[in-house]
């Protein structure tokens, strides 16, 4: 994108977030929803126009369905995250290395137990397989985006990707409403109240190491992000099987807004896919391994040491596909800004001061694009 392109968009953008600032977004979607599971379910032979991307988005492979991946294809960096913690110093740094260059990597050794993560995808899968009225009973609205949705950001006309989704919120407290979580399958809601414990604590170790690995104090990052209060939340993603894969994206490219993601990958089928410059690496999950990602926020705080990664879905015509994405995120109302010992007359801030709740309407009124919002968030009196 050139400069003046990306001044445009943080002018349009920039109007856009101040109306939708002052009226929130709307209980309504622009436009009648579509669920991509009833399109892939009705033996279509193409995908409807609003699913086509135009050539110079297309992934111009298509997959290399099953796991393993060829072992010699490129893959993100895999950190033992046990090894870390008792203290390997050189593991310890390419988990440095791995934020600051990919802003992505695969944890192993994480101490989530695997039958877990087992138990919380396959409720999760039992639920899309649901009819479609007792999905429907818990059809979203942008207002908030909880609940069962088909799309991201509000603008009529967009362009749709192939996937379904469910959002939840399991932190803070307050906005934890088991109500607004499918009451099917029956151990749907326990499974992943648990599911969501073990991974705040998982998330909590990581902040740690994350502080740690900037030379800042451990609780550096979750003091930032406010010790009480934070967020955590869920978007369980269904990409059911699509009959123009060449043609669709599961999810556009997009850095995600918030803290920390991190995301149980499918165990069969792979799909997403990392910017690392031009080209885009699949990522080959491991077995029972989490593929972790930096957002939004973490480059904002740590002043653009760390690097929130582009990454796309790519989707085919033999199997569905179903991720788990827990974010881990800051306290929505305060101003995140770029830690304060990591900034100096020599090195000024990026980033000015906003909160979370404000720079998420971004992707939630625009939907996913690429890395513009955090680009064009830069502070404009440092050049
Ligand atoms: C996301 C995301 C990747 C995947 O939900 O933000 O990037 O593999 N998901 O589903
Ligand atoms: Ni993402």
């Amino acid at each position: 994108m050139n400069n003046q392109d990306s001044i445009m968009i943080e002018k349009e953008t920039t109007d856009k977030i101040e109306m939708k600032t002052k009226k929130g977004l709307g209980e309504m979607w622009p436009e009648p929803i579509i669920r991509v599971q009833s399109l892939a379910e009705s033996n279509l032979t193409t995908v409807p126009d609003r699913f086509i991307k135009p050539p110079s988005q297309r992934a111009n492979e298509t997959i290399i369905v099953d796991y393993p991946l060829e072992a010699d294809a490129m893959n993100i960096p895999v950190i033992d995250l046990s090894s870390i913690l008792s203290g390997n110093q050189e593991d310890k740094k390419r988990m440095s290395e791995a934020c600051r260059e990919f802003g992505f990597f695969q944890v192993i050794n994480h101490g989530v137990r695997p039958e877990l993560m087992d138990a919380a995808r396959e409720a999760w899968r039992r639920f899309f397989h649901l009819p479609a009225e007792a999905k429907e009973a818990y059809s979203n609205s942008p207002s908030t985006y909880e609940g069962y949705g088909s799309r991201l950001g509000v603008e009529e006309g967009a362009l749709l990707d192939w996937n379904d989704y469910y959002f939840l919120n399991f932190l803070p407290l307050v906005l934890k409403d088991l109500n607004k979580w499918p009451s099917l399958p029956s151990n749907i809601r326990e499974v992943t109240e648990e599911y969501g414990e073990e991974l705040v604590k998982l998330g909590e170790r990581l902040m740690r190491i994350f502080s740690s690995n900037l030379g800042v104090k451990e609780e550096q990052l979750q003091e930032a992000f406010g010790v009480e209060g934070f967020g955590a939340c869920m978007r369980v993603n269904y990409y059911p099987k699509c009959p123009r894969p060449e043609l669709a994206l599961g999810l556009s490219p997009h850095s995600d807004p918030g803290g920390i993601t991190i995301l149980l990958p499918d165990n069969h089928v792979a799909g997403l896919q990392v910017r690392h410059g031009d080209t885009w690496i699949t990522v080959n999950a491991l077995p029972n391994a989490f593929v972790v990602n930096l957002g939004d926020q973490m480059q904002i705080l740590s002043n653009s040491i760390y690097k929130s990664s582009e990454h796309r879905v790519i989707v085919n015509s033999q199997k569905e596909r179903m991720s788990l994405a827990f974010f881990y995120n800051p306290k929505s109302d305060i101003p995140i800004q770029p830690l304060q010992q990591l900034v100096s007359a020599t090195n000024p801030p990026l980033y000015p001061p906003m909160s979370f709740d404000e720079y998420r309407l971004f992707i939630r009124t625009q939907g996913p694009r690429g890395k513009t919002y955090v680009e064009s968030h830069v502070s404009l009196v440092n050049g």
